[in-house]
């Protein structure tokens, strides 16, 4: 059954190179073949966003400065548009504009992060915001009163100022702070939130933020620092998800569940060296997936051998790469209900000799070469090129690696200048759906899939200049009104039929 099946799938990969290489539409055929292929009756659909890219009320009702309202603030020049998100989409005056579009889309779930620093405006339980608990609250409950799912993004870059003044992710104490923060939000939310994410994209911030300065924090220590704010961001996860089966699992009905979201690329072979799609996947996905999900444990061994190399090499006592000890090793693995999965894009790679990267770096010490095929569709991103079998791959990687852990793909789209008529963003929704169907058949373990985003926000160091949403925003206009893309009709129709057979 199974190998008749990889052959059906086999067979459609054979006829989308070559429909693709001949230049014409080569998703005709997919689509026809696909037709009447249905998502699973409990698969969810949902939307995603994030507190600093939605909300405005910079500084509202008590509300602290994170590290983007300082960085925006500062060096505007950084932005593409000079921009900021102090008003943005101002969502947190005009949530009822987002659930009417929620509930017009028919979703299952929304998926919203909260800012921490608009309830611990410095970080610290003592610094307790009530005005900002009740923002949430109310967010919760009309969610749920339309029946709705909250899934809830505990951390999606906005740090509070306050702690990145003493260290941020870099300081071990920050580890407390989170599961402090954490239990703060289990014990007013935990009542009717049944899906918890710890930490979004870990490597966008981490890397950006602590290595190549071009994020806030602003910490150039590439391959040191970076190393580091992953490491905390691992074991802060983990004390966080024990905290809550520990003291809140049982008491609020046994159904809630902890994940992180992971964003990973999938790598091919640009070669005939298969080994290096491993090697590329563990410098990705692996850092922080090996250490959760594996059976092992720990961070993956080719990470541990190159970087204690490499580190030795340039003269140092220790390993760059922290050392995860035993005790740590148990506490991180089996830490999660479900795997979180950021999916945009994919690269080919192959291994590099003599890497020219700076002394130490993450380029250097990863070896890898990523490109892109000129005939993947590039999104206004420079960065996102549609590669739908790429979803495909990964899903397989996870469900080989990871014990076909549960996953919810938590975020999945694709940017453009926000013009009505999006075509090319339904045609990439759509491709990345059947990529899915292609795992699900596959017997990948895959249960969601969240568009980001609901509407068009501000996309950090761009600014306004590339737009994701599926309904537009017109920053300027005084009511921020959330007009419908034509996506938002497709995927309204997607979540009603759970199929992929629009003919939009
Ligand atoms: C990476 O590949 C590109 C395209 O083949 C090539 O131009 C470039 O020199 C390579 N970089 C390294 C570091 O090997
Ligand atoms: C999918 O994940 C769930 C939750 O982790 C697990 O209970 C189930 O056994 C998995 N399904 C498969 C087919 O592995
Ligand atoms: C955005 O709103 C401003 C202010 O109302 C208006 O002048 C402008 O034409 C609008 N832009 C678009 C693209 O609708």
């Amino acid at each position: 059954m199974e190998g008749i099946k990889i052959e059906k799938i086999f067979l459609l990969f054979q006829i989308f190179c070559i429909i693709s290489n001949r230049g014409g539409n080569s998703y005709a055929v997919i689509e026809s073949v696909n037709e009447s292929r249905k998502f699973p009756d409990k698969f969810l659909f949902g939307t995603s966003t994030s507190a600093y890219q939605i909300e405005g009320g910079w500084n509202e009702d008590g509300k602290g400065l994170s590290i983007w309202d300082t960085f925006t603030h500062e060096h505007p020049e950084k932005i593409a548009d000079r921009s900021n998100a102090d008003v943005g989409p101002d969502s947190y005056h005009r949530f009822d504009d987002d659930l009417k579009i929620i509930k017009e889309l028919g979703s299952d779930f929304y998926r919203f992060s909260i800012s921490w620093p608009r309830v611990m405006p410095t970080g610290d339980i003592s610094s307790l915001n009530k005005a900002g608990l009740k923002y949430y609250d109310d967010v919760i409950n009309k969610l749920l009163e339309n029946n709705i799912e909250p899934m809830v993004t505990m951390f999606h870059y906005d740090l509070p100022q306050k702690l990145t003044d003493i260290g941020g992710f870099t300081n071990p104490l920050f580890l407390k702070y989170f599961e402090n923060y954490a239990e703060l939000l289990y014990i007013h939310f935990g009542d009717r939130v049944k899906y918890w994410i710890t930490f979004n994209e870990p490597f966008d911030y981490c890397h950006p933020g602590y290595g190549e300065a071009t994020y806030p924090p602003l910490i150039e220590s590439d391959g040191i620092a970076n190393y580091l704010c992953l490491d905390h961001t691992i074991k802060a996860h983990a004390m966080a998800y024990r905290l809550y089966r520990m003291k809140y699992y049982e008491k609020y009905g046994k159904i809630g569940k902890v994940g992180i979201t992971i964003s990973s690329r999938f790598y091919f072979s640009k070669s005939n060296d298969e080994s290096i799609v491993d090697r590329g996947m563990q410098f990705m996905l692996g850092w922080l997936a090996h250490p959760i999900y594996s059976k092992a444990g720990g961070y993956p061994e080719v990470l541990i051998e190159e970087i204690g190399r490499n580190s030795l090499g340039e003269g140092r006592a220790w390993s760059r790469l922290p050392t995860m000890s035993e005790d740590w090793k148990n506490l991180i693995r089996g830490s999660a209900d479900f795997l979180g999965l950021n999916y945009y894009t994919s690269r080919y790679i192959e291994y590099v000799e003599s890497p020219k990267g700076k002394s130490p770096s993450l380029e250097r010490d990863a070896r890898i070469n990523a490109t892109v095929d000129p005939q993947w569709k590039r999104a206004k991103s420079t960065w996102l090129y549609s590669v739908p079998r790429g979803l495909t791959g990964l899903l397989g990687f996870i469900k080989d690696q990871y014990s076909n852990v549960e996953v919810m793909i938590t975020e999945n789209g694709f940017s453009d200048d926000g013009q009505l008529n999006d075509d090319d963003r339904i045609q990439y929704i759509k491709d990345h759906l059947n990529a899915i169907l292609d795992a699900i058949d596959q017997g990948c373990n895959v249960t969601a899939y969240t568009v980001w985003s609901l509407i068009d926000n501000f996309e950090w160091v761009y600014g306004y200049t590339e737009r994701f949403g599926l309904y537009y925003v017109n920053m300027s206009s005084p009511n921020k009104e959330r007009i419908a893309k034509k996506s938002a009709k497709f995927y309204t129709d997607v979540i009603k039929s759970h199929s992929v057979s629009s003919n939009l």
